[in-house]
């Protein structure tokens, strides 16, 4: 528990609560959109709430990102808000378990290891993975049986959550790891998974059976990554491989030591981690508003149609070249992450006394307001995303504002640029302008998202796969978010009718 000062001249307004300790939790546990935008019409962009014990300043708005997403990480530091949560799930001395400057050099391995030649690999894996699925899951019963007439039906998050797993561990994660998923390696992922949720994030420690799964599942998935790697040293010449192992084996840190095994294993797990529900909700909620807009989801067939038809009515495969040259479906994923971004709060621990910007709140009577050192700092680059002051009809999903050339979209798109002004292409994808965009659904500065590119390509292709061979159909409203997860997910219901296509 942190000690909470008394109230300073200088802190931010603090939002209204009963419960000493408790403070806003519920609240913001239960809706934290609501949460904060009812704050920030009654305190303005900068305000403070008691989260069970920590005192955490929230800074909104496109310049509330950039306070928090541009400050300096001596200031502004992830680990101190992040370790407790991913050192347990992740293991020792990867990520948030080292110093800032260590963690950025293996962020550069990875991405080192997203390299064109390896996306160009996975398109058509991807693609192997989800025929094989539809051929072979038992929701898909009606696609197998040959039935045009019939309609079937499918769980979003289940079906969803099962292809993004295939599709990663065939791609990124690696042979022996798909080949295991149908084994033991799922058991140990799910009791894995089962720590990384909101009461591990904040209790890192309780005397509960969830936490000794989650120890005991990451001590064994730690042994399997080293084993894999173990074999792979002992044989060197054998098949070549596009994934992240591969990669990690090659690199070398800045003093010349390459990584070790049980480093490159932690780095797998927290890739497998990072990854895993981010992109299965994507998919979840794209595939659900498609079910629901039959006419956007019709044009996404027709341009799979038109891009991608061969003279005798077959669609030719998917090459990661052409998915640049879909702007529909891309712009259904752009749509879906603006609306439901995973990651509604990005939090950082303040270590030094930080003086809020009168650009972003007006300054209290008795002078500026000031981020005290030991507390939190948190930014919702949601908020932005569904303000009706940028937005037109901020609360509809209409992925055609993505290709209006003069749009606040396309705005939010121009290519970005990182803190020392060095152009950063992420070749396609919802590529935000930086720190301070009113679009950031994969974060900005220093700690931005690595997996775009990687996300964008599997969501994509997994998507058109789909619609090639399925029609959809949404017979219930789209669902509200469920907050109680880490990662915004679906309520229910979440069932996708589904009937197979005529010229499949
Ligand atoms: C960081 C979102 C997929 C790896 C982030 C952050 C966001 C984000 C918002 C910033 C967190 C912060 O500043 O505290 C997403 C979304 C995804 C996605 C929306 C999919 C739709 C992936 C995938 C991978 C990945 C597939 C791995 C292949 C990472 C890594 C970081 C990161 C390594 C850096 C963390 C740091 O520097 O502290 N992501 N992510 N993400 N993401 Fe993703």
């Amino acid at each position: 528990w942190q000690k909470i000062a008394p109230r300073k001249a200088s802190d931010p307004p603090v939002v209204f609560h009963w419960l000493p300790i408790v403070g806003s939790a519920l609240w913001y546990g239960n809706d934290p959109i609501n949460f904060f935008q009812t704050c920030q019409e009654r305190y303005g962009n900068v305000f403070t709430f008691i989260l069970l014990g920590r005192k955490v300043t929230v800074a909104l708005s496109a310049k509330g990102s950039n306070f928090v997403l541009g400050g300096k990480s001596t200031a502004f530091n992830a680990e101190g808000a992040y370790m407790h949560l991913t050192v347990p799930v992740f293991g020792k001395d990867v990520v948030y378990d080292i110093p800032n400057e260590k963690f950025m050099q293996q962020k550069k391995f990875v991405k080192f290891g997203l390299s064109t030649e390896n996306m160009r690999a996975y398109v058509g894996m991807v693609e192997d993975e989800v025929d094989e699925f539809l051929k072979q899951d038992a929701r898909f019963r009606t696609y197998q049986q040959n039935d045009i007439n019939e309609w079937g039906n499918f769980d979003a998050i289940g079906a969803m959550a099962e292809i993004t797993i295939l599709t990663a561990s065939r791609t990124l994660q690696g042979q022996e790891v798909r080949d295991n998923l149908d084994k033991s390696f799922s058991q140990l992922y799910t009791d894995l998974d089962g720590g990384f949720t909101p009461l591990n994030f904040l209790f890192p420690n309780l005397p509960l059976p969830s936490y000794r799964r989650r120890d005991a599942a990451q001590k064994k998935m730690s042994d399997f990554y080293v084993n894999i790697i173990t074999k792979r040293k002992q044989n060197p010449d054998g098949d070549h491989h596009y994934d992240q192992i591969a990669s990690l084996l090659d690199q070398k840190y800045r003093n010349g030591d390459k990584l070790q095994d049980h480093e490159i294993a932690h780095i797998m797990i927290a890739l497998l981690m990072a990854g895993q529900h981010t992109s299965s909700a994507t998919l979840a909620w794209t595939m659900l508003h498609l079910a629901s807009r039959t006419d956007v989801a019709d044009a996404v067939y027709n341009e799979q149609v038109k891009y991608f038809g061969n003279p005798d009515g077959s669609l030719r495969p998917m090459s990661f070249e052409d998915l640049r040259h879909l702007p529909i479906l891309d712009s259904c994923v752009r749509e879906t992450l603006r609306m439901h971004p995973p990651i509604h709060s990005i939090m950082r621990q303040v270590r030094e006394d930080v003086v809020v910007p009168a650009t972003l709140a007006a300054p209290s009577k008795d002078g500026v307001y000031i981020v005290p050192k030991d507390t939190f700092v948190l930014t919702s680059p949601l908020i932005s995303q569904v303000d009706p002051r940028i937005w037109k009809e901020s609360d509809k999903w209409e992925p055609a504002r993505w290709n209006d050339a003069e749009g606040v979209a396309a705005q939010a798109l121009k290519s970005y640029t990182d803190e020392n002004g060095e152009k950063i292409d992420y070749g396609f994808g919802a590529v935000s302008k930086g720190t301070e965009s009113p679009y950031q659904p994969f974060g900005a500065g220093k700690h931005r998202c690595i997996g775009e590119q990687f996300a964008y390509l599997q969501i994509c292709t997994i998507i058109a796969t789909i619609l090639r061979r399925v029609e959809l159909r949404l017979p219930t409203p789209v669902p509200e978010h469920n907050y109680h997860t880490l990662i915004m997910m679906p309520k229910d219901p979440k069932s996708i009718h589904y009937r197979r296509r005529k010229f499949d």
